[in-house]
């Protein structure tokens, strides 16, 4: 099977190379816990490679995202200049949406059905990353939920992308965690106590990812001004 990086190095040792080629990965965790982070180190790899990418970002400005990247050591904007990085702004037609309704909140901007998020994609492209799939899901029944996530599913991988469903914790929660079962492969990002050292730390861990054989134990990362360090061979014994 083909292998994408996932921009960073550690991981893909862990992952036999990377993610599963024209599969779909989901990345889940709490707010804060590096989610953005893991989508703009696949992003920026892929970009190196020559690849063609495109990030649905329902929560960040382009402007915030690159210069986030930037912040990183990895410098997304040349990229996001030539047009071989396309960052769709679903974050701005939403929030023009409910801005438009000045007292209410009116739900449009949320109702995309998520099939219709690969109108986005043009033919050719290698890698997405949607940010964050959630929004679009706390809205749906159960049973829609799984049809949706599956029907966009189908769709990116018809058209030959490897793509990351970044999602957050809440909706993941709320959606009783449906969208595991609906992917090829998970990662889950936990901040947790370490009560020896008296710091909160970071942790990863892959509850799935098929065809490819697993640690079963977390993996200690850190956010750098170099980007993501993590924890090559001692993998830690904390389980989230
Ligand atoms: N250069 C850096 N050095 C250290 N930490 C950093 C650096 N840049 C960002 N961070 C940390 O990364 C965290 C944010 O990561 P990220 O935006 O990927 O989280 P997230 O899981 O996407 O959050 P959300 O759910 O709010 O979207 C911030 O809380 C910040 O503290
Ligand atoms: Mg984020």
């Amino acid at each position: 099977m083909e292998r994408v990086s996932t921009g960073i190095k550690e991981l893909d040792s862990k992952l036999s190379g990377g993610y599963p080629g024209n599969r779909v990965i989901l990345i889940t965790g709490v707010a804060g816990s590096g989610k953005t982070i893991f989508g703009i180190h696949f992003l920026y790899r892929a970009c190196q490679e020559g690849k063609k990418c495109v990030l649905i970002a329902t929560e960040e400005t382009p402007e915030d995202i690159l210069y986030q990247a930037r912040m990183l050591g990895r410098d997304l904007e040349p990229y996001y200049e030539n047009g071989q990085l396309l960052i769709e702004r679903v974050f701005e037609s939403r929030s023009e949406r409910i801005e438009g309704t000045r007292y209410g909140f009116k739900s449009e901007g949320l109702e995309i059905e998520l099939p219709y998020l690969a109108d986005f994609v043009p033919e050719g492209t290698d890698c997405v990353v949607v940010d964050n799939i959630g929004v679009f899901t706390i809205r749906l029944s159960t049973r829609k939920l799984r049809d949706e996530f599956d029907g966009l599913s189908y769709i990116l991988k018809k058209k030959g992308c490897t793509a990351l469903y970044i999602m957050d914790e809440a909706s993941y929660n709320m959606t009783n965690q449906l969208a595991e079962y609906s992917v090829y492969g998970s990662i889950r990002l936990l901040v947790k106590e370490n009560t020896y050292l008296g710091k909160m730390e970071r942790y990863l861990y892959i509850p799935k990812m098929r065809s490819t054989p697993l640690s079963p134990y977390t993996s200690v990362f850190e956010i750098t001004s170099e980007g993501i360090k993590m924890d090559g061979s001692g993998d830690s014994e904390i389980i989230g």
